[in-house]
């Protein structure tokens, strides 16, 4: 694209990028619409840092994906908001890049309003630990207060597995999402997604035998809710990169993750969001171990955090091809 404009078309541009009047990002709704449409999905990579920007960025620059850039409440204490927003912002401007910031999880009133009245483009409010009245309360307010400004909307209901062990399989049916809750849900809140419970969980540890997620169930959801559908703790969890990671003084037990089948299975579904953590912190973990092992007189941070910054980028190349998000950057 060539666009000559005269310098006070400039000025007056740069203005209104800085007061975030115009954002070079785009809203989960655009991508999710279109991921919906396609028949593929997006994938939603969450960040901390620098590395993990440039590697998810870059690749999904690299091959014309669209992608989410999800951070938590945690990753902007960690890092910062001002400082990851601003990276985030600047990497949007790469060429074919079509990338959206969303605050994954919200759960903290004040940062999800922080997020829509500062550049993010899309929420998520978690309100899946709550009775299911409050949960439609909660996501109702922040509908209200994304809306007018253009800014996305993600809830859950249901609640993903993990973190008890010894639980019956009844107890756990009754934690995947109910089809018809999730249409009254929908229906009651305006939400633009759906964060769906079908069996996943967050980790590396989430299937203690053979993992199966409730594919019935996922289907009874898509045929009652016309919005799209995001599925949380979504990691494949790859062997080789547990295996390298093991090899160099790592002692990650037996982790299993949702094998690339049943995310394929769950994409034909319905599923237009694939969310992606624990593969990206192993595959950085596994990298940069291996080469801090090989180089101990190394002591540069760019040389072994580079290191974990190519394991991010293998991750989300994979990623991308799975999802089938490829090539479809508008
Ligand atoms: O689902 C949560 C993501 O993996 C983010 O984890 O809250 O430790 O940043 P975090
Ligand atoms: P994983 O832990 O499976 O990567 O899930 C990440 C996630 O759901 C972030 O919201
Ligand atoms: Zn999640």
């Amino acid at each position: 694209m060539n666009i000559s404009l005269r310098r006070d078309d400039l000025d007056q541009l740069n203005i209104a990028i800085h007061r975030k009047e115009i954002s070079v990002l785009v809203t989960n709704r655009k991508l999710l619409d279109a991921a919906r449409e396609g028949g593929y999905a997006v994938g939603a990579f969450n960040i901390n840092n620098m590395e993990f920007i440039q590697a998810i960025t870059e690749t999904a620059a690299e091959h014309r994906s669209p992608v989410i850039i999800a951070v938590s409440e945690g990753a902007l204490k960690y890092a910062g908001f001002e400082n990851l927003f601003s990276m985030v912002e600047i990497a949007a401007g790469m060429e074919n890049a079509e990338f959206a910031i969303h605050l994954d999880h919200g759960r903290d009133m004040e940062v999800i309003e922080h997020c829509i009245d500062n550049g993010f483009t899309s929420v998520m409010i978690d309100g899946s630990h709550l009775p299911f009245d409050e949960n439609i309360e909660i996501t109702r307010e922040v509908v209200e207060k994304a809306s007018p400004k253009g800014v996305s909307v993600e809830g859950e209901l249901g609640k993903l597995a993990g973190g008890e062990d010894n639980i019956s399989v009844s107890e756990q049916e009754a934690r995947f999402t109910n089809p018809d809750e999730a249409a009254e849900f929908v229906e009651r809140t305006g939400v633009d997604a759906l964060a769906v419970a079908i069996g996943t969980s967050h980790g590396a540890y989430k299937f203690k035998g053979e993992p199966q997620l409730a594919m019935d169930i996922l289907e009874e959801i898509a045929s009652k809710v016309s919005i799209p559908l995001v599925l949380h703790g979504a990691s494949g969890v790859n062997p080789d990169h547990v295996k390298l990671a093991n090899q160099h003084g790592a002692d990650i037990g037996d982790a299993r993750g949702v094998p690339d089948d049943a995310i394929r299975a769950a994409v034909k579904r319905g599923i237009c969001k694939v969310n992606i953590d624990t593969d990206m912190r192993i595959a950085f973990t596994a990298f940069m171990r291996k080469k801090l092992a090989e180089s101990p007189d190394l002591f540069d941070p760019r040389k072994y955090l580079g290191a974990g910054r190519d394991g991010v980028r293998e991750v989300v190349r994979t990623k991308i091809e799975l999802f089938g998000s490829a090539g479809k950057t508008g």
